[in-house]
């Protein structure tokens, strides 16, 4: 059977830990090439040491930036010499609290990482994607291609304990079923994947008190691991490109909520 992961070439933000970085090292696996991107260029290049330098690339930056996505595109075009096939929409940023109790001097950059950001490299990706099913000759059943966004239990289903950040992961909800709608009937799959806890630098970035996830962790836990959520991901995208499993709410067994 045809392993449609196999020599893709994928763009993957948000890789200098987490789920980004289990992602990175799950494809590689399994014989894609990979443009990964972070902010701190010293975690990256320990990321690339470890991968190893032949499927490699990394491009140091803010995600949300056009400069940056610009350069994801043309490392996977300088390295590889090929279009990224694969783009996943992963750097982001969680917030402890609510309107009323989150830290509002935060609020700006968690909306510009997780909404316009993402909405910045799907367009970006969706673009390319479209031209590349135009211009490459090779027809969206002969190759996959993909647009994988991550959302949140938290952008599905209300929680008041972090509704700041829910907000943004419900706009991403929307935007990627939008786009699923807009460019599914041309190839591309977009896909929603909603994690729940999982755990990675999220709970400090974000703020949690480690009493509070202790105890969450100790009520619903084991959590999720980061390879946990990047094995799905691998499986979804590694499937004929007339197959779309486009929406995933991966939990760990014990979360009844949210
Ligand atoms: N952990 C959870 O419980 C959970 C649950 C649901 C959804 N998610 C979502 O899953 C995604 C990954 O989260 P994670 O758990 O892997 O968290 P993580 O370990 O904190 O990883 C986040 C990654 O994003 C990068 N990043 C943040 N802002 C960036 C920016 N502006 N430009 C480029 N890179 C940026 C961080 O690296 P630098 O700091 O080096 O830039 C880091 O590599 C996020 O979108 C998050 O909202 C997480």
């Amino acid at each position: 059977m045809q392993d449609w992961l196999e020599g893709r070439i994928a763009i993957i933000t948000g890789s200098s830990s987490g789920i980004g970085a289990a992602l990175a090292r799950d494809f590689l696996h399994r014989g894609a090439r990979v443009v990964i991107n972070a902010r701190r260029e010293a975690k990256l290049q320990e990321l690339a040491a470890e991968l190893g330098p032949d499927r490699v690339a990394c491009v140091a930056g803010d995600a949300s930036e056009d400069a940056t996505i610009d350069r994801l595109f043309q490392a996977a075009r300088d390295k590889f010499e090929d279009e990224a096939d694969l783009v996943v929409v992963n750097a982001g940023r969680g917030l402890n609290g609510s309107v009323v109790t989150s830290d509002t001097s935060q609020w700006e950059e968690m909306i510009r990482t997780n909404i316009l950001g993402a909405a910045r490299l799907m367009r970006a990706a969706a673009h390319r994607l479209l031209a590349d099913i135009e211009h490459s000759g090779s027809s969206w059943q002969q190759q996959a291609r993909d647009i994988v966004v991550l959302g949140s239990t938290v952008g599905r289903h209300i929680s008041p304990f972090s509704s700041m950040y829910g907000s943004t992961k419900f706009a991403v909800n929307s935007l990627a079923e939008a786009m699923r709608r807009e460019i599914g009937p041309k190839g591309v799959r977009v896909t929603l994947i909603e994690p729940g806890f999982v755990r990675s630098e999220f709970q400090g970035v974000a703020g949690y008190a480690d009493d509070w996830f202790n105890s969450v962790v100790e009520r619903i836990g084991p959590v999720l691991t980061p390879e946990d959520c990047a094995e799905i991901i691998a499986f979804i995208v590694s499937r004929p490109p007339a197959v779309h499993l486009s929406d995933a709410l991966i939990r760990p067994t014990r979360q009844d909520y949210p």
